[in-house]
This record gives structure tokens, sequence and C-alpha cells, in this order.
């Protein structure tokens, strides 16, 4: 439990920061990447300030990181410009360079930015207030993410560089570029959850602007001059700024081919609605969710918490692929609430560079309120805060709150808190949490806690047609990245996995012939003297 003193003293000293975090010089980014070209930009900025506080004489002020310029309407119409001429109707330079090539532009990216790890995950920490060990683990998971679907996409490759032959038409069947991609990540996984959409993007012979996270811009300026010299010019463009202002244009403009959206699906539908000619669109979306936990008498009560502590605070909770709300049953609730709260006693928290840190101030602003009023409203409907110190505010900072018992009448039951609180429901019939997930408006994944394979049995059938991931005995979560990653209902659109990912961004195109000695003559003329990029047998090793 936190002490009034230990809060007090969460934030430190700029002369208390560890030297190897320290940033020694704000961020003034007053490039952005257009064209090819690194622009500089006089106009408006927007200051970053970090959710990290530091004492200062007068008490904790939020720590000053930098600034990035503030484009308007004109520049990203530039931008978008820049990305139309790129593709050029699919007759560009990058998406009509061979796949081996587009491989080898990317591997030189992959290596750049491995370069760029000690800079980017020093950001990443700073900008939102990831552990410095959570940052470092999503800048590798990006860089093998990018080296597993080069993989994935020589793969892809080989198995389309055959002819195949039904019904007397011999045809090739590969996958092409949609056009040009807008992608845009979430603050919670700013680097990764960019790239995860970007690179297949790319790799498929896309061109792309990229419109950073909320939260989570400047890390990516250390990358601008790879983007700028691994690849053709206007391949990769950056557009920064008030989305109303930058992106609004750009959907109306009818000219993106792809969007590539986490976040909200209410600015999701936003986005979409905005183009003028919305079955052009193809989108792939991740968007909100509220997975829950269901833990049955028959669950080791040890392992059930040890996960859920994962599920529902890891990052403060701030994934999508949380565990957002526990269903108890009845019969072992009170066991289960008990150990909950005595292991959130043993979490660490306070700077994002403690120790096994897990707890770490929030970047949103105002947030710690709002997750109060989630609290001070499940209060008013018969739950209250089970651990000590639940739910204690400090600047930045909400030490985490177990709601207990919760019912249908809190917000928080329905509402995605996406944050450090913790709402239990007990139950007595398995017919309550089945109601929930068929009734929830949200349909990414589910855990259940059991030991008896009968019990849990009769509850897969139901949910795997209400989410699309089970986990038994475990947290929810996105990887490995192999795996499919998708939801139901307002939690996601398309699927992302390392193969998925390259299918989203790319059609099946064909060229097909009646196999009469004409079309052999053709096509084996063609394949034999390369003449066609599309056309050939060329096998990547
Ligand atoms: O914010 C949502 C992320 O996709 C979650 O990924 O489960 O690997 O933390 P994760």
């Amino acid at each position: 439990m936190p002490t009034a003193e230990q809060m007090w003293h969460i934030f430190p000293k700029e002369s208390e920061i560890p030297p190897e975090w320290v940033l020694h010089e704000p961020e003034e980014q007053s490039e952005y990447l257009i064209g090819g070209e690194l622009r500089r930009w006089s106009g408006p900025r927007e200051k970053v300030y970090s959710p990290i506080c530091l004492l200062e004489d007068k008490g904790p002020a939020p720590k000053y990181l930098g600034s990035y310029p503030l484009l308007t309407r004109k520049e990203a119409l530039e931008a978008l410009s820049a990305a139309v001429e790129a593709y050029d109707s699919g007759q560009g330079v990058w998406p009509t360079m061979p796949v081996k090539e587009r491989i080898q532009h990317m591997e030189r990216f992959a290596y750049c930015l491995s370069q760029k790890r000690d800079a980017v995950v020093k950001l990443l920490m700073w900008e939102i207030g990831k552990s410095t060990v959570d940052s470092a683990a999503e800048f590798d998971r990006t860089v093998k993410y990018i080296r597993d679907t080069i993989d994935a996409l020589k793969e892809l490759d080989r198995n389309s560089s055959r002819f195949v032959i039904d019904s007397g038409i011999v045809a090739q069947i590969r996958r092409a570029p949609l056009g040009v991609t807008l992608c845009m990540g979430p603050f919670n996984y700013p680097l990764n959850e960019t790239f995860t959409t970007l690179i297949p993007a790319l790799l498929m012979g896309n061109t792309a602007l990229v419109k950073p996270a909320k939260f989570g811009v400047l890390l990516n300026r250390p990358l601008l001059e790879a983007f700028r010299d691994c690849f053709p010019k206007g391949v990769v463009n950056f557009v920064y700024g008030d989305g109303r202002e930058v992106i609004s244009p750009l959907m109306q403009s009818g000219q993106i081919d792809a969007l590539a959206f986490i976040g909200s699906s209410r600015v999701a539908d936003l986005l979409k609605m905005q183009h003028p000619k919305l079955h052009r669109l193809r989108a792939v979306l991740g968007l909100g969710a509220k997975n829950p936990a269901i833990i049955l008498p028959s669950a080791d009560l040890d392992l059930a918490v040890r996960e859920c502590i994962l599920g529902t605070l890891s990052f403060n909770g701030q994934r999508c692929t949380a565990l957002k709300i526990l269903f108890v049953h009845r019969s072992v609730a009170d066991v289960f609430v008990s150990k909950f709260c005595e292991s959130v006693l043993r979490l660490p928290f306070g700077m994002p560079w403690i120790d096994k840190v897990a707890i770490t101030p929030l970047p949103e602003p105002g947030k710690p309120e709002i997750l109060a009023d989630y609290v001070s409203d499940a209060e008013k409907t018969g739950a209250r805060v089970v651990n000590p110190g639940g739910g204690a505010i400090y600047k930045t900072f909400f030490y985490p709150a177990v709601l207990y018992p919760v019912n249908s009448r809190a917000r928080i039951y329905h509402e995605e808190q996406f944050g450090p609180l913790v709402p239990i429901v007990p139950f007595s019939s398995i017919e309550e949490p089945t109601r929930y997930i068929i009734e929830s408006v949200y349909g990414q994944q589910l855990s259940i806690f059991g030991s008896e394979s009968t019990e849990i049995a009769k509850l897969l059938d139901p949910a795997v047609n209400q989410v699309c991931r089970v986990n038994l005995n475990s947290q929810c979560q996105r990887g490995p990245d192999t795996f499919p990653f998708t939801g139901r209902k307002d939690s996601a659109y398309g699927t992302l996995s390392v193969s998925d990912a390259l299918k989203v961004f790319s059609i099946r195109t064909l060229v097909a012939a009646k196999l009469n000695d004409l079309n052999k003559t053709i096509l084996n003329d063609i394949v034999n003297n390369h003449r066609s990029k599309f056309l050939s047998h060329d096998f990547i090793l």
C-alpha cells in the first residue's frame, strides 16, 4: 500500500534519474518527412510533456520533452501527393519493384532501426511512462516483427511463383498492392502497433502516410532519416498535428486506399465516413475491448491470480487486450479477492526505471480523475475499493483500485477503463458471464480459469462464436505475433498477424489464359525471357 509519504516521493528530482535514462536535451523537432525530403517547419509546434513529473522547488511538474510540428492541411495534402505520386497508379518504382528488392530495402531499414534502439526506447519510456523493460521489449518485438514479416513474405512469394491449371485455364496468382495507406497507431504501443501495419503495407508495395499516435510522437524522430534513406522518395511520409486539420483532408480526398487504424471505434467511424467512396477504402482496425476473465470454482486460484494480475495491470492496464472485468464464482470469490489484493500490494510502483515496476504514471491528461469517477460511480452501486490505498491519486499517478462486488448498474461493468482499475463481479450461475459476453458490444478475447475439462469445454463452444481468442488459464494477449489478432463486433475489423497483415494490405490478382498453343507460347516466352515481374517463376531463397 502506498503510504502518503511514498506517494509524495513518487516523483524524483532530476538528479535522481539513473544516468542511462537521463534525457539530456529536449527533442525540438522541426523536420518532417515528405517526398523523400526532410523539410523544415517554422510554424506552430506542439509541446510534449512526460507523464513523469520531476520534483522541483514548487513541487512535482511534468518533465518537458520537446516539441514537434503542428502541420496544417496544406502540408498534409503535400504528403498525400507525395505518396500518390510514388504509387503512380501502381506504376511507381516501389509498387513495381520485384519482391526480392523490396525486401532488401526493408532489411536495410531493419538494420538502421536497430541502430537507434537506445534513443527510441528512451523516448518511448519518457513519452508514455512505459517501464524501461517493457519499452525495450516493445522495440525488440518490433524488430523481430519486421524480420518475421520478411520471412512470411518470402514464403508467400514462393507459394505464388508457379502456374496453376484448372478446367483448361492456366493462371499465375499473386498478391498486388492496394495503393496509398494511412497508418495510425495507438499511444500504448506507439512504435509496435504503428509498425505492425506500416511494415506489411510497405512490403506489399503500397506507399504510406504515417500519423504518429497522440502520445509517442517524438520517438519517431530518430527514424526519419532511415525512412528517407531506405525507401524511394514518397514511399513513406509523416504527418503531424491535430487529426481534424491533417487527417480529415486526407480521408476526404478519396485518395487513401487503405486505412490502418488502432484506437477507438468512434474515431475509426469518423475517419471512414469522411471517405467519399467507402467501398474503395480497405480498412484494418484494432478497436476497443472489454475482455472478461471467468474464474470457475475448480480454478487453481494462485495461478488465476498471477495471470489476472498480469492481465489487468501490466502497463497500468493500458492494453487493448487487458483483462478489464473479472467474473469470479461466489464459492471462491472471497479467497480470490483476498489473494488478488495481496498481489496488488506486492506490485512495485513508481518510475519506469524501478526494478520490476508494474504501475507507472499515466500519459492521458485527466485520466486519474476519470478513473476516480468510475470508482465513485461503482461505490454508489454497492461496490467498494477492497485493496489498501486503492485509487490514491497524486498528479499523473493512480494507485490500482480493486472494486468488489461490482454489478451491472456500475459504468465500469460496461465501459472500457484502459487504466489500473479492476472490477470484480461475483457470480452464482455461469449464465451471468455468458450473457455478459453475448450482450457486450466488444468481442476480442476471453480468459477462462478452471481445471475441469468438461466444465471448460461447455463454455468454450459458445465463447468462440463471440470472441476471437479464448485463453485457458492464461491472461489475454496479442502475441505471439504469428497468431491471428482480431475481434468481433466493435473490437476489430480485419485480422492482423505476421502473415495475415501481408494479405490485408494486398489483393489477389492473376493472369489467366485458356490453355492453347498460342497462350502456351506467349507464357513460356514471357517467363523464360524474364519479360515480366509479375509473371515469373523467380524463387526467393
Ligand atoms: O493494446 C493492444 C495490444 O495489441 C496488446 O498487445 O497483448 O501483446 O500487450 P499485447
